[in-house]
């Protein structure tokens, strides 16, 4: 099965997208994870790709595809995946539609603007495993230290307030098109972001069992 989420920034596409990954036992692919892998290795796409991420903007289409092509190539993604934060414009969709990619379902995860400001701002990194948290909604049971890898966590860069009033808006201009893509194709399903992580995952799991559900059927 492959699956795409799609939302604002903050919306909670790698939290669920992590969690699905985990049930269903498929990679989930982050291209702003991928991204700030090549930021910390300091490969030429990773400094390429730090001036538009700290500015708020995307990163060119051609880089991204780029880096996107070279991990899908890999074997763990043969019996399906996740796309977290791909496609990101309608050139980028229509290249995955170009390379014969077959996308099963896309959840597109809606939280206003006010509420992911909040998300943002609550947000902490773990800099060495990547784990996400929030210091309300889903804290690390070590205070600031990450649970997993015992590395002290971090505010991201880009989530800066200046910063995430610009990423929304880049989401609105060049992202939001693409909801209008995918209903057009049929695939598109949406899930009303809740306050607790646990409540938008359950809303996730039964897109996703309501789809295997389905396709059984056909
Ligand atoms: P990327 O890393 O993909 O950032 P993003 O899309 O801005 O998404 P985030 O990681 O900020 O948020 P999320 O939706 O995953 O939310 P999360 O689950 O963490 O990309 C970074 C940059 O890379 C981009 O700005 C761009 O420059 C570049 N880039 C990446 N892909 C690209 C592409 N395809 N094309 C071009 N450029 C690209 O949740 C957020 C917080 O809320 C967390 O603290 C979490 O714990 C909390 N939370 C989650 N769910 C809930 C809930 N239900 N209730 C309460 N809190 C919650």
């Amino acid at each position: 099965m492959n699956i795409i989420f799609l939302g604002a920034p903050g919306a909670g596409k790698g939290t669920q997208a992590e969690n699905v990954s985990e049930k269903l036992n498929i990679p989930n692919i982050s291209t702003g994870a991928l991204f700030r892998e090549a930021v910390a290795a300091k490969t030429d796409t990773g400094l390429k790709a730090k001036e538009y991420m700290d500015n708020g903007g995307l990163v060119p289409d051609g880089i991204t595809v780029n880096i996107l092509k070279e991990r899908l190539a890999k074997p763990d993604c043969e019996n399906g995946f996740i796309l977290d934060g791909f496609p990101r414009t309608v050139p980028q969709a229509e290249y995955l539609e170009e390379s014969g990619v077959v996308i099963d379902l896309v959840i597109d995860i809606y939280v206003p603007d006010d509420k992911i400001i909040e998300r943002i701002s609550g947000r902490r990194v773990c800099p060495m495993c990547g784990a996400s948290y929030h210091i309300i909604y889903k804290p690390s049971h070590r205070g600031n230290i990450c649970g997993r890898c015992e590395s002290r966590l971090i505010i991201r860069d880009d989530d800066k307030p200046e910063v995430v009033f610009s990423r929304l808006e880049t989401y609105h201009g060049q992202t939001e098109p693409l909801i209008d893509f995918y209903k057009n194709k049929g695939v598109l399903e949406t899930v009303i972001g809740q306050e607790e992580v646990d409540d938008t995952s359950k809303l996730t799991f039964e897109v996703i069992q309501n789809f295997n559900a389905k396709t059984k059927i056909e």
